[in-house]
């Protein structure tokens, strides 16, 4: 069931609850699909990064393969953002006159912390990695953070895109105002004596364009982001839960807020469930998942819902990921 929703689409993305087995799914999943012969690509965007720790290998911010068909890369959202800051930097000090580049510099500073900036930087590597990964690959599979976190960056592509217009609209009548004062003989030499030696902004015209494009080229990655994501037919989200008391819980809140966010929730993935027949102790606690899972049908009747067994011991290595997806061919 689960390897059916990835096979019709482009972008996978599994949440949930920390523990449940994101990782251990995400990785089964995408290696299932690439032994089906397509390109895939395993993104992680959990900080906590299991992903290495699973394959047994380093995962890097860069993409490195992982088995036939199948490459990894791990975001790592405090190098992201140090890395989009510095991006951010270069952008403002060369549109910016020179003496202000401490003021720069203080503003750099002070939003490293900023609320939301995590996210904002993360969402635009991700909006980077799924523009450049459609190209290269036949599916992305998203392994996230735990649940609140992922729900607010799924909301994230629309805020930021009306954030970027909002600008928008502010520069195109600051540029307006600028033009004015042009034609009124006003600053343009001072201005432009301003901008320093910076090959990208000469005139105070010139600057205008280059913050708009630069705005644009945000508005049009976000605003693409945001297509993909509310594209059922490209795009779904698969939760992953342990079938106890708040797994179920918060799965039923996930699935609210990744409604309210637009994203097409096509599979519950129940992991680690007891045996019925290794002893009476798994036998009752089986009994018990029995009265969750009721709780969880009740709540979201028509998901498609798909169970891995619990096993007996850890999963790791290629190995390992393979055991698991032959799990869910079969239970599939
Ligand atoms: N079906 C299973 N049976 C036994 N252990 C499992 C199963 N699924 C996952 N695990 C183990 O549970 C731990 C957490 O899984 P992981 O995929 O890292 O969770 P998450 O990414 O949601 O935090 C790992 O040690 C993993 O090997
Ligand atoms: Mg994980």
């Amino acid at each position: 069931m689960l390897l059916t929703l990835a096979a019709s689409r482009r972008v996978l993305f599994l949440g949930g609850k920390g523990g449940v087995g994101k990782t251990t799914v995400a990785s089964a999943v995408a290696y299932a699909q690439a032994r089906d012969g397509r390109r895939v690509l395993l993104v992680s965007t959990d900080p906590a990064h299991n992903l290495g720790h699973l394959w047994q290998c380093r995962i890097g911010p860069e993409p490195r393969p992982l088995a036939a068909g199948l490459d990894a890369v791990e975001i790592d959202p405090g190098a992201t953002v140090k890395a989009h800051l510095g991006q951010v930097g270069d952008a403002l000090r060369k549109l910016m006159p020179p003496h202000l580049s401490g003021e720069v510099d203080r503003h750099l500073a002070l939003s490293r912390d900023a609320p939301g900036m995590l996210e904002a930087a993360l969402l635009e590597r991700i909006a980077g990695i799924v523009q450049q990964g459609l190209r290269s690959h036949d599916l992305l599979v998203f392994d996230t953070a735990p649940s609140g976190h992922t729900a607010r960056l799924m909301a994230l592509p629309d805020m930021m895109a009306a954030w970027t217009d909002g600008l928008l609209r502010r520069q195109a009548r600051s540029e307006r105002f600028g033009v004015a004062l042009r034609n009124l003989g006003g600053d343009d030499g001072v201005a432009a004596r301003a901008l320093g030696e910076g090959d990208e902004a000469r005139t105070p015209g010139d600057r205008d364009q280059a913050i708009r494009a630069m705005l644009h080229r945000r508005r049009h990655l976000f605003g693409d982001l945001r297509d993909v994501l509310a594209d059922a037919t490209a795009t779904a989200f698969a939760i992953v839960l342990a079938a106890e008391r708040l797994p179920v819980l918060e799965t039923i809140e996930l699935h609210a807020s990744l409604v309210r966010a637009g994203i097409h929730v096509g599979a519950l993935v129940v992991n680690r469930r007891s045996p019925a027949d290794a002893g009476a102790f798994l036998a009752e606690r089986r009994v018990q998942e029995e009265i969750h899972l009721r709780a969880l049908r009740e709540a979201l009747p028509d998901i498609p819902l798909q169970q891995l067994p619990l096993l007996a011991g850890d999963v790791a290595g290629e190995a390992g990921v393979a055991a698991i997806a032959d799990l869910l061919a079969r239970s599939g």
